[in-house]
């Protein structure tokens, strides 16, 4: 099988299936994930704090990112592949956010990238634009859109008008707004599940939920969320296994039997000497 493409991914939305969307942040992950049959990995800048030790995603730098993502192309075969682009390294001038997201594709071989948009964020629906007008494919973002964390100050729902909740019309319109500029897909983060519909409805691309519930194209979820190796759960999301209680028995255990000298035994070792 060949690399999904977007008018694979757009083969299943045009027939009303939901497309699936998962986190990786390197190969031998990635592998399984595409093995498991997702349509798209996401390279995300979760990697922040679920695979770098960071505490959010503010400080993943380019670099850090490029090497991510190199990683998951190179571990997969059929997943499309998209590349988070990190705090700061779009917006700050056209050149500099085309070059960088540039490097993804043609250095890491990721097929696409996403990034966040502010409600009626001008400068990054501007950047979306210029990017597919030059051949790279963009994911938008909108929602909560954890980059602008110290402006919103919490993870609170979006689409709720309050003070720390954008309107629903603004969602709705700077959706419009990025497919008008481009944007093959867009993820809706934590938005309320009416909100995420009414976008889903008015805009002829493929919206992807997270915590967004039902009424979206498709649905993304954070890996170490669903593989149980986050240190809590969380409601917007689905635990499907529990590596963190499976990797440390197995590490017990290894501790165990060196300890105890179960292990290595003859069969671990090369031209075993014999004991009387
Ligand atoms: O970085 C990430 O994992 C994301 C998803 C939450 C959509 O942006």
């Amino acid at each position: 099988m060949s690399r999904n493409s977007i008018p694979d991914l757009y083969e299943k939305y045009d027939a009303g299936e939901p497309l699936t969307m998962l986190t990786a942040y390197d190969a031998p992950i990635a592998r399984q994930i595409d093995r498991g049959g997702v349509d798209m990995i996401l390279v995300g800048d979760s990697a922040g704090d679920n695979h770098l030790g960071y505490d959010d995603t503010l400080p993943v730098t380019l670099e850090e990112a490029l090497s991510n993502t190199g990683a998951v192309v190179r571990g997969t075969d059929e997943a499309f592949v998209i590349a988070d682009l990190p705090f700061l390294t779009y917006g700050t001038s056209m050149a500099e956010s085309v070059e960088n997201a540039g490097r993804f594709l043609k250095e890491a071989g990721a097929d696409a990238v996403k990034l966040e948009t502010a409600p009626y964020g001008e400068t990054t629906i501007e950047i979306v634009d210029r990017l597919t007008e030059l051949g790279i494919p963009v994911q938008g973002h909108i929602g909560l859109t954890p980059q602008r964390k110290n402006e919103i100050g919490g993870a609170y729902v979006q689409g709720r008008d309050t003070d720390t909740s954008s309107t629903g019309e603004a969602l709705v319109e700077t959706a419009q707004r990025l497919e008008e500029a481009g944007a093959f897909s867009i993820v809706l983060e934590t938005v309320s599940e009416g909100v995420a519909r009414e976008i889903s409805e008015s805009v002829d691309v493929p919206t992807i939920g997270i915590g967004s519930g039902r009424y979206v194209d498709g649905q993304v979820l954070v890996l170490t969320d669903v593989l149980g190796l986050s240190p809590e759960p969380y409601s917007l999301s689905k635990q499907y296994a529990d590596l963190d209680a499976e990797i440390r028995d197995a590490v017990e255990q290894y501790v165990e039997e060196v300890e105890s000298g179960e292990f290595p035994t003859r069969d671990n070792a090369f031209d075993p000497v014999d004991e009387d």
